[in-house]
């Protein structure tokens, strides 16, 4: 048996073990006394109705009569006159001059106890005495074996003793049953909690049932299944940014060979220079967003709000941008709302949009359009960034905000993001208190939809 099924079970027998001892050592007492208190009333009115007949008839006749009743009785009679001379007996007890004695008169018409001490002497007696005209005659003396007494009692006690074992061995019983079903699942937590110390999360609890101790059960279930989950994402995360470290190094790698070991012409060490270059940048970008990833996991991330125009920032996007969209000739256009001001870190607002609208220009093709709409909606800021491009398959759909998700799996170089880009837009939105949504037709393009609260206009106050 386990320690704490052990120690519930003491605990539960020791406990039941008073409460039966006591109930059973108040039962045998009260039995005992009862059955005592009944032998000397028996015994009392039996000398009362001898002297009651006395009463009537005090001669020798009524006297002999009485002490052969008694004689075939399992009691027995003294008869003394009033100074204690035996007048008649149905056995003789030298113990009634004793009484005799030390009687203390009166005594009631109702007689009293003389012994009733059962377990020391060897009998209880009463007395009742015989009265005319109201002044005392004699007395009756009754005796009573105390053999029966004691022969009851250890009848009773043998009776005792057989249902105390019997009620003790069904205690232990329903104990054992009882401490190890409340143990039970306890020792099975407490397995598991050791098996999750040692990084085993392959943890099943039973988890039914409404009280405290299935709460707990269904707890360390569900820190068990997260551990895992943990496990495994934190195991697909290491080795998707091995595989993205990789390939631009490996690119750097294999071009960087050519040019130290072959005579090239101008042009080709250009053009292999500017592959270095791309991969380089490409690798710093990818460093520098799992630098802010990692912050944003740690919540030592910061975002310093300020109040900033919407007209003249997205002014700047629009300048920036358009010479890429121009070169892909892909039509991109700006269309925001005058005066709109958000309360929101630059720089971060800026990587929000910069991420999204580089999105829309990877994944479009020449003649495609890009809309960016800003616009106050009730009490909030909604942009939308729309493009006519490729789309996003539905199967891809709920996945693409996650870290390294890519629609496209093999990595050219065309197309080749890391797939961080979303992960990093939806976690800067979520620190800026707002919301982002997408919509996506595959072929016929995709919407994203940001939302966020803290909207202005430039020459009033936040409305929220
Ligand atoms: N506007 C869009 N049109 C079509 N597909 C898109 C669009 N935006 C995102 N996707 C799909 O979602 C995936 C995830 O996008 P995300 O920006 O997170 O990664 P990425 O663009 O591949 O890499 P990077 O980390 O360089 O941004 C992309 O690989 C692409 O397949
Ligand atoms: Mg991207």
């Amino acid at each position: 048996m386990s320690k704490l099924s052990l120690k519930l079970g003491i605990i539960f027998f020791v406990t039941l073990f008073c409460i039966e001892t006591f109930m059973m050592f108040f039962l045998h007492v009260s039995l005992t006394n009862s059955r005592v208190e009944e032998e000397l009333a028996s015994l009392q009115a039996r000398g009362n109705s001898h002297r009651a007949i006395l009463e009537q008839n005090f001669n020798l006749e009524t006297l002999s009569h009485v002490a052969l009743m008694e004689s075939e009785a399992k009691t027995d009679v003294v008869i003394t006159d009033k100074d204690g001379g035996i007048l008649e007996n149905s056995k003789i007890y030298p113990e009634t001059e004793k009484y005799m004695r030390n009687l203390k008169e009166p005594i009631p018409h109702t007689g009293s106890i003389l012994e009733d001490n059962w377990k020391k002497e060897a009998f209880i007696a009463t007395i009742s005495p015989i009265q005319k005209d109201r002044t005392t005659i004699g007395y009756v003396y009754m005796f009573q074996n105390t053999a029966s007494i004691h022969a009851l009692m250890e009848r009773l006690n043998k009776h005792f003793l057989i249902v105390g074992i019997v009620s003790g061995l069904v205690t232990i019983a329903i104990i054992i049953i009882l401490s190890r079903k409340l143990a039970h699942p306890l020792i099975q937590m407490k397995e598991a909690t050791l098996k999750l110390s040692k990084g085993d999360f392959t943890v099943a609890l039973t988890t039914n049932g409404q009280d405290e101790l299935s709460d707990l059960s269904n707890a360390i279930q569900k820190l068990s299944d997260e551990l895992k989950h943990l496990r495994q994402e934190r195991k697909e995360f290491l080795s998707s940014i091995a595989h993205e470290l990789r390939t631009p190094l490996t690119f750097i790698k294999g071009y960087t060979d050519i040019l130290y070991k072959r005579d090239l012409s101008d042009e080709a060490r250009q053009k292999y220079l500017a592959i270095i270059i791309e991969e380089t940048n490409r690798l710093a970008r990818l460093i520098s967003d799992l630098f802010d990833l990692a912050k944003m996991d740690e919540n030592s991330f910061v975002v310093a709000k300020e109040r900033l125009n919407m007209t003249e920032f997205f002014a700047n996007i629009e300048e920036r941008l358009s010479p890429a969209f121009q070169e892909k000739q892909i039509h991109f256009t700006v269309q925001c709302e005058d005066k709109l001001s958000l309360m929101a870190d630059p720089s971060r607002f800026e990587q929000i949009i910069i991420n999204l609208l580089h999105n829309a220009l990877a994944y479009s093709a020449a003649g495609d359009t890009t809309i960016v709409h800003v616009k106050q909606f009730n009490e909030t800021l909604l942009i939308t960034i729309e493009d006519t491009g490729k789309g996003i398959p539905k199967k891809d759909l709920p996945f693409i905000f996650d870290r390294f998700y890519r629609v496209e799996k093999s990595r050219t170089r065309a197309l080749g993001g890391s797939g961080i880009g979303l992960a990093i837009v939806k976690e800067l939105v979520h620190a800026h208190g707002g919301e982002v949504t997408v919509r996506s037709e595959e072929t016929k393009g995709t919407t994203f939809e940001l939302m966020f609260k803290g909207v202005g206009t430039n020459d009033n106050n936040i409305i929220n």
